[in-house]
């Protein structure tokens, strides 16, 4: 055979098909940059895999002339239809073993396009499922194109058409845009079907965790006394709000269990509680501590790291012994609390967070301030509602 030949036989199994590479020259036309430029715009349009899948086999269709053409994609050793047009609604519902199916495994063994020679007798998996005719499908033409990622099959095209000849002579270029474009399609929907399941999983962790350190130590403060009764019924009234809190008390009164208190009983109980123990941290690594850092901002910093601001993003960052923190990152936090944006250390644009700042110290901060070891500006955007945990 001779290079330019349209179709040549391959031997599949027992399988007699043609691997089609055509030249074009009769019937299809190659796809034009214009459909192409148009179905790269379409699909990046596109905002859902569904209507993604629908834009190509739409465009698929304008560009080869056929009654049905079906995406499916590989799962295991079945073939799940993602999309299709020309068969009946139920077609979607549908799993098919490969190796039940001679046709998909042919098309899933080949590395190329695969057109089922006119006459093919092996069984077709879409017998009683094309729109318009019942039972069996007469003599037509049936070409698969297998999908590939990586090195690995990925999916399945097939195009079915009434017509005997209607896949004889297609242009090389219109099979290798189409197999291109459905798998770069295919692919994509997996990337993101993929990140969503990871997201849903890790918000789930979190979710999980989250109420696990809120019961932590019984969870509860516990106390009938008045003056615990009347804390309690502060926290019922300032949990709600998206204020900063300042928690006052002495050691060991139950700050950090008023902090938990007043998370879950806010709107934010169901996302994160981040906690930070600003006396634990060394000076100089507070800041990347709070608001993260870009890889190469300073020796050692080899890798972007979110910040706890980051991470409490949405939900509550609880800011432990606070008097304790530096000056220089008294005033990030203010700018931080004042414009809910933040600035990870050596990233030269802001970002922006919604987190609702809880702090706690066991020093008077009043006096703090007085002593020039505490920024005036930072104590009343913190006091806004101050709550004193008396002692037991
Ligand atoms: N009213 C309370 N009801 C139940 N448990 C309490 C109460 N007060 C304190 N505790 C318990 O006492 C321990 C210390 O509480 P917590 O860590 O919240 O104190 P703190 O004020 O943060 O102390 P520090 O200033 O040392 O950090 C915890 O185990 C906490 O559960
Ligand atoms: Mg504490």
């Amino acid at each position: 055979m001779s290079e330019k030949t349209d179709t040549s036989l391959i031997k599949s199994g027992d399988i007699f098909v043609k691997a089609a590479h055509g030249e074009g020259s009769s019937g299809v036309s190659p796809v034009s940059q214009s459909t192409l430029l148009q179905l790269a715009i379409d699909l990046a349009d596109s905002l859902s895999a569904q209507d993604r899948f629908n834009r190509l086999l739409t465009a698929v269709r304008s560009s080869v002339p056929c009654d049905a053409v079906v995406l499916l994609q590989r799962m295991g050793h079945e073939l799940k239809p993602l999309a299709q047009k020309g068969l009946g609604a139920d077609a979607l519902g549908r799993r098919f073993e490969i190796r039940s199916h001679p046709r998909f495994e042919a098309i899933c063994r080949s590395e190329t396009p695969v057109l089922f020679e006119f006459g093919c007798d092996l069984p077709d998996p879409y017998d009683g499922m094309l729109q318009g005719f019942s039972g069996d499908l007469p003599v037509h033409a049936c070409m698969g194109l297998p999908l590939q990622s990586d090195g690995q099959l990925i999916g399945v095209l097939t195009l079915d058409s009434m017509t005997p000849d209607a896949f004889e002579h297609i242009p090389s270029q219109t099979l290798e845009v189409m197999a291109a474009m459905a798998a770069a399609s295919l692919k994509t929907a997996m990337l993101l079907q993929h990140l969503e399941a990871d997201s849903v999983h890790t918000r789930n962790v979190i979710h999980e965790l989250t109420q696990e350190a809120l019961i932590k130590d019984g969870g509860e403060l516990i106390g009938d006394s008045a003056v615990m009764q009347k804390l309690k019924q502060e926290l019922a009234l300032v949990a709600p709000s998206d204020f900063a809190i300042l928690i006052e008390g002495e050691t060991g009164v139950g700050k950090e269990l008023v902090a938990r208190t007043l998370h879950g009983l806010s709107q934010r109980a169901k996302e994160p509680l981040v906690y930070v123990n600003c006396a634990a941290i060394p000076e100089h690594l507070v800041e990347s501590e709070l608001f993260g850092h870009i890889k190469g901002a300073f020796t050692g910093a080899e890798r972007n790291r979110e910040g706890k601001f980051s991470l409490a993003d949405g939900g509550t960052l609880f800011l432990d012994e606070i008097g304790e923190l530096p000056l220089a990152a008294q005033s990030k936090l203010l700018r931080a609390l004042q414009n809910q944006e933040i600035q990870p250390v050596g990233q030269d644009r802001v970002s922006n967070v919604n987190v609702r700042v809880l702090a706690a110290t066991n020093r008077v901060l009043q006096h703090e301030v007085e002593r020039n070891r505490f920024r005036a500006d930072l104590y009343h955007r913190l006091s806004v509602y101050p709550i004193r945990v008396p002692p037991p």
